[in-house]
Order: structure tokens, then C-alpha cells, then sequence
């Protein structure tokens, strides 16, 4: 589990952002109307803890939006990190080991309705081996920090091999569970047009948590499991 830099100076992070956008034609895959949703919650958070799963052409946007809180990327492919980290040494970066394939996506529901380690009632992501949705090998500060905000827009979901979006979803849902702190999380999830994304959100994410959809992107609010009851919906 490689750490890779880290910004400390938010007007140099925004700058660089800048320069950056202002002379690439590589656009992020999100659409303007979706990452405004995004947008619009961050400029009311910010400075805040900010946990996106997935590096890419957007990175240093979110990083600048939330220049002055903590932004950190998980990615699934360490020569993708090597190529994002080249242009922009200072973003905050972690690899990630997945333990699913988006073809075993169907039998990994079956899984969580009969693995208790998956169940609602006590979800647990560190070391939790036994149950496959649960993303257990993070590196600690993923864990000992409360998100205010999680962006699922990675890992790759669109071929039999890669690992899906399966365990990103459950694990998002379990972190906004178990906070502890004020207020709710708030989970971006793109790509909902593609069947696992729908399925596992509507699983994990709930549909009475949804607030808003834009394009291919859904936005839920997930109250702390202290106002909930024992399902994840
Ligand atoms: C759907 S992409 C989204 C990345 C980012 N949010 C964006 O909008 O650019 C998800 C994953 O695909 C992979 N990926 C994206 N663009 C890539 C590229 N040009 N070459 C190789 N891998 C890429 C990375 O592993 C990334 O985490």
C-alpha cells in the first residue's frame, strides 16, 4: 500500500489546478451538471474530509475545491497513480488491492445475505476478511477518519475482470454508517446507467437516502446508523 504526496499549501493547490485546466484538453469523464453536484456540496463543506475512490483527469479539481481540507484518492492501478502523480506530484494518493471481479458481482449479493460479517447490524471494514464486500486492507487513516464526503467514480466496472464497484458501495455505506460525528454523509456515485452500480446502490445506498440524480450521477445523504435501524435501507 504505497502513500504517494501530498499538498500543504491550498493556494499553490489552486494555482497548479488552474495552470493545469487551462492548458490540457483532456476533459474528466463527468459532465458539467455532474460534477456541479459535487461542487455545490463541497463550497458548503470545505474545508472538509473528502475520500474519492479513483484517480483520473478530475483529481486536482476535487483537490482544489477542498484546498484547505483533506482530499485522498484510492486507485486501483499503480501505473495509472505513477501517470496522475507525474503532473501533479501533490495530490494525496493510496493503491488499492480489490478482492472482487465485476463477474462475480451477482453471487457477492448471495454472499452478503449470508455472511453475518457483511450484516448491518455491526458492518466493520478493518480487518474484516469474511466478508468480501468489505474493503479490509486500507491503509489506517482511510479508517480513522470520518468522510464528509465520498465520491465513488472508480474502480473499473466495465469488463468481466476488472474489479467493479461492488465493494466501493458496500464500504462507503458502512463508513457513513458508522459515523460518529454531526450531520449526514454525503456519497456521490457515477456511472448508475450500468446495472451493478443501480443494483448495489439500491442495496447499500438506499433509495430514501437518494437527493439527487444528475445524468449518471446519483447523490445520497446516509444518516449515522444511530438514527437507523438495523438494514443498511
Ligand atoms: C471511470 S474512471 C474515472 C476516473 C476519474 N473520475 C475521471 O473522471 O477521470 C475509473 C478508473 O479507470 C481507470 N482509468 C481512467 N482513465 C484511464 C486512462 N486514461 N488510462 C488508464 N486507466 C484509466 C483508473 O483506474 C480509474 O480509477
Amino acid at each position: 500500500m504505497g502513500k504517494f504526496g501530498r499538498s500543504t499549501n491550498p493556494e499553490k493547490l489552486q494555482l497548479d489546478a488552474i495552470l493545469h485546466y487551462a492548458t490540457t484538453r483532456v476533459v474528466p469523464q463527468q459532465n458539467m451538471d455532474e460534477i456541479k453536484v459535487s461542487f455545490d456540496v463541497l463550497k458548503n463543506q470545505t474545508p472538509c474530509n473528502f475520500l474519492v475512490f479513483g484517480l483520473g483527469h478530475d483529481s486536482q479539481m476535487w483537490s482544489s475545491f477542498n484546498s484547505r481540507g483533506n482530499t485522498l484518492f484510492l486507485e486501483e492501478d499503480p501505473k495509472w497513480v505513477e501517470t496522475i502523480l507525474k503532473d501533479a506530484p501533490f495530490l494525496h494518493a493510496d493503491t488499492v488491492k480489490y478482492r472482487t471481479k465485476l463477474s462475480e458481482a451477482e453471487e457477492l449479493v448471495e454472499h452478503y445475505h449470508k455472511q453475518p460479517d457483511c450484516s448491518a447490524k455491526k458492518p466493520f471494514l478493518r480487518g474484516n476478511h469474511g466478508c468480501k464486500l468489505a474493503l479490509d486492507m486500507l491503509p489506517d487513516e482511510v479508517y480513522n477518519t470520518e468522510w464528509d464526503l465520498i465520491m465513488v467514480d472508480a474502480p473499473r466496472g466495465y469488463f468481466p475482470e476488472a474489479p467493479g464497484r461492488m465493494a466501493a458501495i458496500y464500504s462507503a455505506a458502512v463508513m457513513a454508517r458508522n459515523r460518529k460525528g454531526k450531520g449526514v454523509t454525503h456519497v456521490f456515485l457515477h456511472d448508475v446507467d450500468r446495472k451493478v452500480e443501480k443494483i448495489y446502490a439500491e442495496l447499500f445506498l438506499c433509495r430514501k437516502y437518494l437527493v439527487k440524480r444528475v445524468g449518471r450521477l446519483w447523490h445520497f445523504e446516509i444518516p449515522p446508523a444511530s438514527n437507523v435501524g438495523n438494514n443498511f435501507c
